[in-house]
């Protein structure tokens, strides 16, 4: 990641002794499953016991053939298990209590047999058994294998049930893995694990009672009632963020252009087709909005008169006259008051100049800027590359990453904008 200027400073006072034991009333259970990566994990709990969380560790037989159970309670300074049967004095039900106890689960690594399992209802260990107490709601997986295990269909078509299950990912990073090959598989970085539950340990509920508003998809502008003007956009950014909102407690009304998504579970849907028809139900709902975010990819022309019936071919060329559609955020910028607003750039040339443009013609609080042209980013993809740039000048530069982590890491930032306005939550992002 890059930061800039004003991200370098809100990173070193959440690096600075002021963290420390910022996390000491949580408690957080470590599922550790037999890949190479659980080295890497050694060092993640080292980190979160220094922010001051109570961490304590599960790991699977293979897994104690990497790291030793030793290593990790002499890091946690807990017992670490792994058998399912308990040695004497311990309680023979602590496959339920534990996971009920703590505040979180982090499976990490998870290898693509364990995901299977959790996928398919297997609880034949100790570590799959909390798993599955812990349920969806409570679990953070964090998945690393070889390149070709994890594109293998059957590990992906898990990974998507465990998704709409409701299970939080760390997508895998690109790089060399431990077979010596290049490619899509590895951990995902200490510093991203670290930043994500943080967030998941402090922030689960941090938009309880906020409503957001959020645009997903293209709109359609008809030219006569069979042929219209539209985009290649999908929707997934904006239908991600809803569930991304949803996950964090908050209200969420979805107004979208037509798409061929399942709306997400606790959304509120309000499906438009045309610009006109997604400004006029933006305005109805923002007196109450509290976040507006604005995900979909409005046409920005329309034709200038709709045919009321099919328009006939004839000898010449035709000439379409375009019409300017309104700017749905544009024209907000000066209603805004204390709401939060977080608009979406797609550029081919001068991505970052753009944005910054956008920000202040738009008055925004945050935008996502993407370049069209960048491998892996776009309209129809399931991934995208984005930098985020936010009203004073800082820049975060985000790997290629899924549409749904993309969407948490957006929620992330929103959340700390909410905590620029609300003592409460502004405390426990500084204390
Ligand atoms: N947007 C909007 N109403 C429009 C067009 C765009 O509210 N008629 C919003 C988009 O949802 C996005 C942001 O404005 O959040 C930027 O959209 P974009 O199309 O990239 O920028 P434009 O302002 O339309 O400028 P241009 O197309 O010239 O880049």
């Amino acid at each position: 990641m890059k930061f800039l200027k004003t991200r370098r400073k809100r990173k070193r006072i959440l690096n600075s002794d002021l963290d420390m034991g910022i996390l000491s009333e949580k408690k957080l259970l470590i599922g550790v499953s037999g890949g190479i990566a659980s080295y890497k994990v050694c060092e993640v709990i080292r980190q979160l016991t220094d922010l001051g969380a109570s961490v304590q560790v599960v790991l699977t037989k293979h897994a104690a053939n990497f790291v030793t159970a030793l290593t990790f309670e002499t890091l946690t300074n807990q017992p670490a298990l792994t058998e399912m049967f308990p040695e004497d004095g311990m309680v023979a039900t602590r496959h339920i209590d534990v996971p009920r106890m703590v505040d979180r689960l982090l499976i990490c690594p998870a290898t693509a047999n364990l995901i299977g399992k959790i996928a398919n209802g297997i609880a034949d260990d100790l570590l799959s058994s909390m798993i599955m107490v812990a349920g969806a709601e409570k679990t953070t997986v964090c998945p690393a294998m070889n390149t070709d295990m994890w594109f293998n269909p059957i590990v992906q078509k898990n990974v998507d049930a465990l998704r709409e299950l409701g299970y939080s990912f760390i997508d895998p990073g690109f790089g060399e893995l431990a077979c010596r090959t290049e490619g899509i598989g590895k951990l995902a970085s200490v510093e991203r694990i670290v930043s994500r539950m943080r967030i998941e340990l402090l922030y689960s509920n941090v938009f309880k009672g906020k409503n957001f508003l959020i645009t997903a998809g293209p709109t359609r502008e008809f030219l006569d009632p069979v042929r219209y003007l539209t985009n290649a956009s999908s929707g997934k950014m904006g239908y991600a963020l809803a569930e991304a909102a949803l996950s964090r407690g908050a209200n969420v009304k979805l107004i979208t252009g037509p798409t061929v998504l399942d709306t997400p579970e606790g959304a509120t849907l309000i499906e438009v087709n045309n610009a006109v028809e997604m400004e006029e139900a933006v305005k109805i709902s923002y007196p109450s909005t509290d976040i507006l975010v604005m995900a979909a990819a409005v046409a920005d022309y329309a034709p200038i008169r709709a045919s009321r019936s099919k328009i006939k071919k004839g000898k010449d060329d035709l000439t379409l006259g375009l019409r300017r559609t309104p700017d749905i955020l544009g024209s907000l910028a000066k209603s805004k008051e204390e709401r939060i607003h977080v608009g979406f750039a797609m550029e081919t040339e001068n991505l970052i100049a753009n944005a910054r443009k956008k920000i202040q013609e738009k008055n925004l609080d945050l935008i996502v800027a993407n370049n069209l042209l960048v491998e892996g980013a776009g309209f129809e993809t399931d991934t995208n590359v984005v930098t985020i740039i936010d009203r004073e000048g800082g820049e975060m530069s985000l790997p290629n990453m899924s549409k749904r982590e993309l969407a948490l890491t957006i929620m992330d930032e929103v959340a700390a904008f909410v905590g620029t306005r609300s003592s409460q939550i502004k405390s426990a992002i500084h204390v």
